[in-house]
């Protein structure tokens, strides 16, 4: 039996990419999903698939940038579920953008701080007390392997996760001993909306999203500090022994990879 079976999982980011196709899987093995996200439309989609698959799903439409909105969904799910066993923050956006490109942007810098880092917090600060006062449970925050690996471009976005990395071992310090596990999981690149975005990486291999929601299911049945890739775990080792040499050498690659991704999509003759 799934160890996921009769849990109550509070998902956030499940109208779309990773979210969507985790809380679908989740569902399937039995666990109880509350579905957080911007787009009602959305999210009763994959609640209704979820129902017609014989599973249970609610839905909690907000924007967790606003502190109202996430209060107010934080409110709606502690009244109508008696446990919340599991958080996932797996909301964010993403931006790409080079630094030079980005001084009149501090906006930014912002927008993926408010959704990666804060929303993220303000609901997990919500939901807390009711994990402490069951005596367990688990925040999952999402972060990506471009952390553990020194990546150009993401500049807003990666200060936004490592942030939130931050706020996860200080919540495993603080409050491991009663009962609060916390794992990090550092995504590789997957093929969703987001990554969608930028042209330049239609041809980059990438994990699906089905493969992505496995890393999530992984993380709320076994509960370890980290979920990450080989190269990701290495990647932070050399990363945090060596880091003039582990950043400088790193940005020739990352060049010559955008400069193939380019000419590939040249070649079919789309900019
Ligand atoms: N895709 C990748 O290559 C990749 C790589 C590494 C890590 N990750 C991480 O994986 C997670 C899932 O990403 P994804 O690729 O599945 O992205 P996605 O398809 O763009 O989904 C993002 C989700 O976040 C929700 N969201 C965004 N802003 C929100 C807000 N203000 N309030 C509430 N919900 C909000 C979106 O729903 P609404 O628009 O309906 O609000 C959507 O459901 C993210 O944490 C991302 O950083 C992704």
């Amino acid at each position: 039996m799934s160890r996921l079976r009769g849990k109550t999982i509070v998902l956030t980011g499940s109208s779309s990419g990773i979210g969507a196709v985790a809380a679908q899987k989740m569902a399937r093995a039995g666990a109880r999903l509350c579905l957080v996200a911007r787009n009602e439309t959305q999210l009763r989609e994959v609640q209704q698939s979820i129902q017609r698959a014989g599973g249970e799903a609610w839905i909690y439409p907000a924007d967790l940038t606003v502190e109202d909105e996430a209060a107010a969904c934080a409110e709606a799910i502690l009244a109508e579920h008696a446990r919340v066993d599991v958080l996932i923050n797996n909301a964010a956006r993403s931006i790409r953008r080079p630094i030079v490109e980005a001084l009149d942007r501090l906006h930014d810098y912002q927008r993926t701080m408010q959704i990666n880092y804060l929303g993220a917090v303000s609901l997990t600060l919500k939901l807390l007390p009711r994990m402490l006062a069951q005596g367990h449970g688990q925040v999952v925050n999402i972060s990506t392997l471009s952390t553990q690996v020194p990546i150009p471009l993401f500049s807003a976005y990666l200060a936004s996760k490592s942030a939130l990395e931050s706020f996860s071992r200080s919540l495993q310090a603080e409050l491991g001993h009663q009962g609060i596990d916390v794992t990090v999981v550092h995504f590789p690149m997957v093929r969703t909306p987001m990554s969608s975005k930028t042209s330049i990486y239609k041809h980059m291999r990438m994990m699906d999203s089905d493969g992505a929601a496995d890393w999530l299911i992984r993380a709320v049945e076994k509960r370890p500090a980290r979920i990450a890739s080989p190269l990701g775990n290495v990647g932070s080792v050399i990363l945090a022994a060596v880091p003039g040499p582990a950043t400088r050498f790193t940005q020739p690659l990352f060049r010559l990879m955008d400069w193939r991704l380019k000419n590939k999509l040249k070649k079919e003759g789309v900019e």
